[in-house]
């Protein structure tokens, strides 16, 4: 290792050159797997062994006990370039007392406004229109009061939001500007100054006559949230049965799709499996619901086989990547405050520049602090 460098680091994945250069200006030898696809477990094993200090992940690197004891003594932190970090097991990282950092906020409303695009271009069909005019059906007529289809229209309308945390709430933003009326359920926490607040901008936008009609925003139960939205949208982490008492794991199933409104749309931008897939696929096959729009799944990438994949969905159901937070500001801006790559280096360059005193418990983007209290 030459004087200047002073960490060694292993990216699962291309952060983007600019990050990578702001690792190699703080004195990092940083070595970046060169494929798209996640390296193999026997890989990332290696390159721990091997006694780096620092490892940049993402979603799709299980980091299980096993990777976490390969680096006790000499991994010193995991920076996941995600908000999310199912993949990552806590109760190991914390035995091992490695700190690890995600990247939420810089992703939020990037997030939010995708949740916001798939729920309108579903409800409006724009899918199924392009399809039509690229596939060659837009035939013999040239314009008809409601052939071949209607959308539904997303002004006015109210939306259930699932999950009332930074990305519920940044939904809710782009919701008012359609007017809508917002219900709110979360399974842990009830922000009640916040839907006052939002309540009096919902009045002030009556009051100027940016609505016909007076619009609410309230707290309510889930059964509630589920029987009255147009639009239920889902914000909630993954929470499993052994993790919570009010799990989110497949929170919507065959039970809570039947409390649903005949002509409800869901949208998912959360994690795949707070919904139970193939009690969405019964529910849409059957027409219980309306349509959904999904960016995450149980499984990802979809498998070939999955039941979602069926053609006769194609009309109803919007199918995307895990997209929601792509965007090159949010996934490549090197501002902490703005991209996922910045606050991942940050993250990962606290840790092991011993920055706020060295004290983990007090670094903003580490997640596990209690683990250094
Ligand atoms: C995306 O799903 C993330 O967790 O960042």
């Amino acid at each position: 290792m030459s004087n200047a460098v002073r960490h060694r680091v292993f990216a699962t994945c291309h952060i983007g050159d600019k990050a990578l250069e702001i690792l190699r200006q703080h004195h990092c030898l940083v070595e970046v797997y060169d494929k798209i696809e996640a390296p193999p477990k026997s890989l990332l094993l290696e390159k721990i062994k091997s006694g780096i200090d620092g490892l940049i992940t993402t979603l799709r690197d299980q980091m299980d006990y096993e990777v976490f004891a390969a680096g006790r003594g000499t991994l010193k932190v995991v920076a996941q370039i995600a908000v999310g970090f199912d993949n990552i097991d806590r109760a190991a990282a914390n035995e091992f007392k490695v700190p690890f950092t995600n990247t939420a906020d810089v992703l939020t409303e990037a997030t939010a406004e995708f949740a916001f695009f798939v729920l309108g271009a579903m409800a409006r069909k724009i899918y199924s229109s392009e399809r039509l005019v690229r596939t060659g059906q837009w035939g013999s007529w040239q314009w008809h009061p409601y052939y071949p289809f209607l959308g539904d229209e997303v002004t006015g309308k109210t939306v259930s939001v699932i999950g009332m945390g930074r990305i519920g709430k940044a939904f809710i933003k782009k919701c008012i500007g359609f007017d809508m009326s917002i219900l709110c359920y979360d399974p842990v926490f009830e922000d009640q100054g916040f839907a006052q607040l939002t309540q009096e901008l919902l009045d002030l936008r009556h009051k100027i006559g940016f609505t016909a009609e007076p619009k609410t925003i309230r707290y309510v139960g889930l059964e509630e949230a589920l029987s009255s939205g147009d639009f239920i949208s889902l914000h909630v982490p993954l929470t499993r049965p052994h993790e919570s008492d009010k799990p989110t794991y497949h929170l919507i199933n065959d039970r809570t799709i039947a409390l649903m409104k005949p002509n409800a749309f869901i949208v998912n931008t959360s994690r795949g499996p707070v919904v139970d897939e193939a009690a969405l696929y019964r529910a849409l096959k059957s027409g219980r619901i309306k349509g959904a729009a999904l960016d995450v799944f149980d499984t990802e990438p979809l498998p070939d086989d999955s039941p979602l994949r069926d053609p006769a969905l194609e009309p109803v159901l919007r199918i995307s990547h895990h997209f929601a937070s792509g965007t090159y500001e949010t996934r490549l801006s090197t501002d902490p405050r703005r991209g996922m790559a910045g606050r991942c280096v940050q993250g990962l360059l606290d840790v092991l520049e011993k920055n706020f005193g060295g004290d983990y418990a007090k670094m903003p983007y580490v997640v596990n602090k209690e683990a250094f209290r």
